[in-house]
């Protein structure tokens, strides 16, 4: 008897050929191998630096619902092959590449950096793979850059500015200093909050910029106390939030300068500043208490899975895979239909933790604001500011 290098028979080699052909001869046999390959999806976050624990939150509430559905969407096993990308713009490019020509996903999802997001973005168009962005607001990528396989379940950051520019004028407030890290996200915070306010009789005094992901505010506090504004408007998120608002408390502006920003300035930090947080007002798409069987089913289970509480992020996150899970049941579990994919995707309506969830022409979330002051280590929610408020969407050339 030959036997091959491996030590089996060449009898046996011929059995097992013959069997295979047998199988591939049976009609259905291909097609149920072909459904049972698992949907890839690419996930780039940062995992590390000053935004990993968004980028944490994010893949926790991505994975917890596909945990709660068994694994699958619309018949078809999930999963998620996770790249970490610091929030650096320029590993922006190879990472995706590797996402999307090296691992082959049939599924983009990420990031939470603006920059990096855009870079992201650029090959998502060109390979028109279906993207999903959890965070990143650069108003691009739903203004001029919109595109029908883009997709946000977070916000413009134009769109979250606006509305915290409405609250603070209807708050009485008049003359504000603006504080921020310079890049595209801080600086469109600021913008869309400036348009806003001033169209509402406010005035902003002064701009402050620091370079992201420096968190050296003595200056820029300095500068606040001598100017003495109504109040002060910042934007930083993750650890350079924590910083900010407890050197916000011992620098002892508070009392006379109240703290306000966009909603990122306190989620997901809350017991990270504790009582040092206590009266941090902002405006943003979620709170915790907002009312609804969604949100409270999502809280539980976050809970529950993590010990922890979940936040904006966790809510984008999973938003993210409500809507992959709309797209791929109307693409009948294939996500090589593309079309159908997005299409069914740009259409979602669906309850979200936040509120109701659409999107608008651009694929931008059009969603409630609320108003939240921190609190005894809550963002306690006083008031819906703005309902089914959409970004304007600027220069986005798709048609409905
Ligand atoms: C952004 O870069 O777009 C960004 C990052 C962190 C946030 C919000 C926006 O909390």
């Amino acid at each position: 008897m030959t036997v091959t290098s491996r030590g089996v028979s060449r009898r046996r080699l011929l059995q097992l050929a013959g069997a295979g052909a047998a199988v591939s001869a049976l009609p259905l046999a291909r097609p149920a191998i072909a459904q049972a390959k698992p949907v890839k999806v690419g996930v780039l976050l940062p995992y590390t630096g000053t935004y990993a624990p968004l980028g944490e939150a994010i893949t926790r509430a991505m994975e917890l619902y596909v945990k709660q559905k068994g694994g699958s969407l619309a018949g078809r096993q999930i999963t998620f092959v996770k790249l970490d990308d610091e929030s650096a713009p320029p590993k922006g490019p190879e990472l995706t590449t590797k996402l999307v020509q090296g691992e082959k996903v049939d599924i983009l999802t990420g990031t939470v950096h603006s920059g990096v997001a855009l870079a992201m973005s650029k090959i998502a168009r060109e390979e028109g793979i279906p993207t999903i962005i959890p965070n990143a607001g650069a108003n691009d990528l739903t203004r001029t850059l919109c595109a029908r396989n883009i997709f946000r379940t977070s916000f413009a950051n134009g769109q979250v500015g606006l509305a915290t520019g409405t609250a603070m004028a209807e708050a009485g407030i008049k003359r504000v200093v603006t504080c921020t890290w310079k890049y595209a996200a801080g600086v469109e915070f600021v913008e869309g909050f400036a348009d806003n306010f001033k169209k509402a009789g406010g005035q902003v005094l002064k701009n402050i910029e620091v370079p992201f992901p420096n968190v050296e505010f003595q200056s820029a506090l300095a500068e606040i106390a001598s100017i003495k504004p109504d109040a002060v408007y910042a934007f930083y998120a993750g650890g350079g939030a924590v910083k900010f608002v407890k050197d916000y408390a011992a620098a002892r502006l508070g009392a006379s300068i109240p703290l306000w920003g966009p909603g990122f300035l306190t989620d997901g930090i809350e017991s990270a500043v504790g009582k040092e947080g206590d009266g941090v007002k902002t405006v943003l798409h979620y709170a915790d208490d907002v009312d609804n069987a969604e949100n409270k089913a999502f809280r539980k289970a976050f809970q529950d899975a993590y010990k922890a509480a979940p936040d904006v992020y966790a809510v984008q996150g999973w938003d993210a895979m409500q809507l992959l899970e709309i797209g791929l049941t109307a693409a009948g579990g294939d996500a090589a239909k593309r079309d159908a994919l997005n299409a069914a995707m740009s259409k979602a309506s669906f309850n979200s933790p936040r509120g109701p969830f659409r999107l608008s022409a651009a694929n931008n979330p059009v969603q409630n604001f609320y108003l939240r002051e921190l609190k005894d280590g809550k963002n306690q929610l006083i008031r819906t500011t703005a309902t089914a408020f959409s970004d304007p969407g600027t220069g986005c050339k798709l048609s409905a």
